[in-house]
């Protein structure tokens, strides 16, 4: 995993996207923000994994692959669909097993986009109501677990004044402001 300032260049999305005069980010600075990160080795990530599923209670999950192969016909279609900025009412939970991709976050209280470039390995964790997108790189493949709390199911609440006052997105804001 690999996390720093999206340069908001215009440009393919699957590209990096980072410049040299473009600032680290810290696992800490993503944790201010409530995201959470874990890197569990592929070999043998089972036992893990469980246990953190265990743990927050995380009951069902099921494996994704995006690429072309996967998806077919979707596929450009979900590649876009997956890249405009959203939110969840749960939490966004991926590991990945293999390729990669960005999940680009919105910073609060800046609004910057924060791009989290992650491989095979990584588990990242977005709390409902952050703003975020996603993109492959130019692997062009992710394959992820996606692991849920209730029932597998995905309902994006694409950004506009009225997901602005969504609960789930003032409980969020409220949830950073307090932790400051
Ligand atoms: C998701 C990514 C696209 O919601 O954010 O699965
Ligand atoms: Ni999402």
């Amino acid at each position: 995993m690999r996390a720093y300032y999206f340069d908001n260049l215009p440009g393919d999305q699957r590209l990096p996207h980072e410049s040299a005069s473009q600032a680290a980010v810290s696992i800490s600075t993503l944790n201010s923000i409530k995201v959470e990160f874990w890197n569990i080795p592929l070999q043998g990530h089972e036992e893990k994994l469980n246990a953190v599923a265990k743990e927050r209670g995380y009951r069902n999950r099921d494996v994704i692959t995006i690429s072309k192969e996967g998806l077919g016909d979707e596929y450009e279609t979900k590649l876009k669909a997956f890249y405009k900025e959203h939110i969840h009412e749960d939490e966004e939970i991926r590991y990945i097993m293999d390729g990669g991709g960005f999940f680009d976050v919105r910073e609060a209280p800046t609004d910057e986009w924060i791009r989290i470039a992650v491989s095979a390995g990584d588990l990242l964790v977005l709390p409902a109501g952050i703003y975020h997108r996603f993109s492959v790189d130019e692997r062009n493949m992710t394959r992820t677990t996606r692991l849920f709390k209730d029932e597998p199911k995905w309902s994006a609440i694409y950004r506009s004044d009225e997901s602005d006052t969504n609960p789930h997105r003032i409980e969020y804001l409220n949830s950073i402001t307090a932790a400051a």
